[in-house]
């Protein structure tokens, strides 16, 4: 366990439990992260929280500490492709993508080694594995000189975290070291690519990276097993979505205009794509509109999707009316896919 107080960095930072990602800083990460502390990390996706893999005992604590069930497998996290026969066995394909998704939001899942403890896979004989495209985390994962699993750095089903304040506010003084590496450029989590089939590779989770890239770079079809998202569908199918990325607000969906008559007395928000034409009415009449971004351009509205859905949550409306994206490009597939999960109900 931890000891309380923590040794402190070298280098304060702005808040009790966040510091700046100096040489002197990282260095002591490095230690700590090897003597089977917890520290969270910004990716180009989102703040992970991690340990190193191949020490059991810490993966263990991030599962405590998220209240994450054992039985959902962590991402393993290298500084580079030539770290993966470590970790896991290379596989046909594997080559092509690596050369041109990583550093990037992109995860694979492979075969894996021995030396990956089953702990961190939930037993399963195949482990993910990413490289982030991070410098902070990149040249810390150098420092550590070696593996790191990392789950996103929230509670279990809770909106994901896309500053180094959102990991704060949500563990305190349970996660006493988290890295600042700024807002997170994606914010979104990472593409999952099942390849340990590499003649029938499927997709597991949409993000910034697509199915057609992944195809044409790969050479062959991918399916997308039922419960995964369908490229270019509007809605899954009911009953086949797990909840997560939740705020606990309740979130309700729109695609168009919302029915605003049925919001009633003003404690609900509205969320829309962009800035809705009606922005600048008189006050009085204002109801509690906000929006994703001012361009409307998905990266930008992936950007601010948790960011927004934290502080909406925290403002304690009764409900969240949120406006879908649309069309076929893979942010818009990824940001349903997250909204559909955000407002299910279980
Ligand atoms: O962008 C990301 O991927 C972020 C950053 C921190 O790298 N990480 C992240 O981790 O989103 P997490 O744990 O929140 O989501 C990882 C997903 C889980 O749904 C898990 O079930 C799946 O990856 N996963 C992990 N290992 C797996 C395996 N061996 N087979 C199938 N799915 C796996
Ligand atoms: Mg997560």
């Amino acid at each position: 366990m931890e000891h309380f107080p923590p040794e402190a960095p070298p280098d304060q930072g702005a808040s009790s439990c966040i510091y700046p990602p100096t040489q002197e800083n990282l260095d002591f990460f490095a230690d700590r992260l090897r003597r089977g502390h917890l520290v969270a990390v910004p990716t180009e996706t989102v703040y992970g929280l991690a340990a190193l893999a191949t020490d059991e005992e810490a993966c263990r604590r991030i599962f405590a500490v998220k209240g994450r069930p054992l039985l959902d497998p962590l991402i393993v996290h290298v500084d580079g492709t030539a770290r993966i026969p470590e970790i896991a066995l290379p596989v046909e394909g594997l080559e092509e993508l690596a050369r041109k998704f990583w550093p990037g939001p992109l995860t694979v899942i492979l075969p894996k080694r021995e030396r990956i403890p089953d702990l961190i896979t939930s037993g399963k004989p195949s482990v993910a594995v990413r490289v982030p495209r991070h410098e902070t985390t990149l040249a810390l994962l150098g420092k550590v000189n070696g593996p790191l699993a990392a789950p996103s750095a929230n509670p279990f089903g809770y909106v994901s975290p896309t500053r180094a304040e959102h990991v704060a506010a949500a563990f305190g003084r349970r996660v006493p070291y988290i890295v600042d590496g700024g807002p997170c450029q994606i914010g979104l989590e990472s593409t999952i690519l099942d390849l340990r089939n590499p003649k029938r590779p499927a997709l597991l989770r949409p993000g910034a990276i697509g199915l057609d890239a992944l195809q044409s770079c790969l050479g062959r079809s991918i399916t997308c097993p039922e419960n995964s998202v369908q490229p270019g569908q509007a809605a899954l199918a009911p009953g086949t979505l797990q909840r997560h990325y939740s705020p606990r607000t309740p979130l309700h969906l729109f695609t168009g205009a919302p029915a605003l008559e049925s919001l009633g007395d003003g404690s609900q928000a509205v969320v829309f794509l962009r800035p809705p034409a009606d922005r600048n009415r008189p006050e009085e009449s204002r109801m509690h509109f906000f929006w994703w971004s001012e361009s409307g351009e998905f990266a930008e509205i992936a950007r601010n999707l948790f960011a927004l859905l934290r502080t909406l949550d925290d403002r304690k409306f009764t409900a969240i009316h949120c406006q879908l994206p649309q069309g076929d490009a893979p942010l818009a597939i990824a940001l349903r896919d997250r909204l559909h999960r955000a407002a299910a109900k279980t």
